[in-house]
């Protein structure tokens, strides 16, 4: 055989290789389990636990909830379209629009309890179609399954919103790399309140606290010290928030801060006050949900506090905002 047709062969084969791959992993992810034979007994009070965990704790809404217009700093949700869904693409991070999906009983009407629950705790639709991580599943996997029941009430009892969303499109390689992500459930008991430091791991994690402050590369895997930020995020304007070092570094990080100042400033980014701060042209903005935020428990806020103070300090300064290039 010439060398020219062992190349040929070899490159047929390799495409041959390739093609076989991808299919298994179209045929074999994602791979988790059926949805859960699951109903929920919706009471008043699982409802009432559902809306602060949705609008509040986990910070769903200020994901799922369109903002009120015009922008104002840090996305003042609309209360009159809660779970209506919205479009979130535009920054650079993104590689194409993204859209928080309706989660009005407008769209989920015809799930089942479980089909909710499997798409929150592991990462696919009733299809089972793998959504994109953006939706922070591989953080809710860990979810108190009685905080995810009461989290599928609330839903159920949201006021309809008849808006169909587009579906998001994704550049090659990433709906093979996608379907990796989705996975079965991991579930832990949310700590009593009285082990603080546990309870404030459980809520550091399961509310985006370490998601969004702990480098990540472009596949949203974090790589960096945990808590210790940097992670950029892309403004409409064109400027670039990062993610503050909300490790106890005392000059660079929250060392220094006490509890009370610690809550206080969560407190005081109601969506009242941060109604008053009509950024222009996205100027020192935030992607952080500190409007959904500022409602949380002391209980919830402290106990986050007090587990951020046993992780180790990194002494890096972040540079939490840049304006946009002039
Ligand atoms: C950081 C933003 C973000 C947060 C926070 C978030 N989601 Fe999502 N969610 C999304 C996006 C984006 C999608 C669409 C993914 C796709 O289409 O692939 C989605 C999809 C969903 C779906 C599937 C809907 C469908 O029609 O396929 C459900 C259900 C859902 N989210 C519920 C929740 C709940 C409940 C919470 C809080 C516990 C939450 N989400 C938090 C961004 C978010
Ligand atoms: C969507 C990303 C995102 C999420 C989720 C998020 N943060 Fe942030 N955080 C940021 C960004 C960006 C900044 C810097 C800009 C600003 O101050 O808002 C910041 C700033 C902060 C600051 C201010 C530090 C300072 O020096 O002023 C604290 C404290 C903080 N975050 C704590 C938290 C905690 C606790 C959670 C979880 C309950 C959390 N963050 C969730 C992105 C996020």
């Amino acid at each position: 055989m010439s060398l020219k047709r062992v190349a040929l062969w070899a490159g047929a084969a390799i495409l041959a290789l390739a093609v076989v791959a991808v299919g298994a992993v179209f045929l074999i992810f994602p791979r988790v389990s059926k949805a859960p034979d699951l109903k929920v007994e919706a009471t008043p009070a699982l409802i009432a636990r559902g809306d602060y965990l949705f609008n509040h704790q986990l910070a769903c809404g200020g994901c799922h909830t369109p903002e009120l217009e015009p922008h104002r700093f840090s996305r003042v949700n609309d209360k009159t379209r809660i779970g209506a869904g919205r479009r979130m693409g535009g920054a650079p991070e993104f590689p194409t629009d993204i859209y928080a999906a309706n989660v009005t009983p407008t769209a989920l009407g015809d799930w089942t309890d479980g089909e909710i629950y499997r798409a929150i705790v592991s990462g696919v639709d009733r299809t089972g179609r793998p959504l994109f991580p953006v939706m922070p599943y591989p953080f809710y996997k860990s979810l108190d399954p009685e905080d995810v029941k009461a989290v599928i009430a609330y839903l159920r009892a949201l006021p309809p919103q008849p808006v169909t969303l587009p579906r998001i499109k994704l550049p090659m390689p990433l709906p093979i790399i996608m379907r990796l992500v989705p996975a079965d459930p991991t579930p832990e008991m949310r700590p009593a309140a009285k082990n603080e430091v546990a309870l404030g791991r459980y809520l550091a994690f399961s509310s985006s606290c370490f998601e969004c402050h702990t480098k990540r590369n472009e596949r949203g895997e974090p790589t960096g010290t945990p808590f210790a930020g940097d992670n950029p995020f892309g403004l409409p304007g064109g400027g670039v928030a990062r993610s503050a070092n909300i490790t106890p570094d005392k000059e660079t990080g929250i060392g220094s801060w006490t509890r009370a100042q610690f809550i206080a400033r969560f407190r005081a980014m109601t969506p009242e006050a941060a109604a008053k701060m009509a950024p222009e042209a996205h100027d020192a903005d935030t992607e952080m949900p500190w409007t959904n935020y500022s409602a949380m428990t002391d209980e919830d806020l402290g106990a986050i506090y007090a587990y951020l103070q046993t992780v180790p300090p990194v002494h890096a300064k972040v540079e939490t905002f840049t304006p946009p290039a002039k």
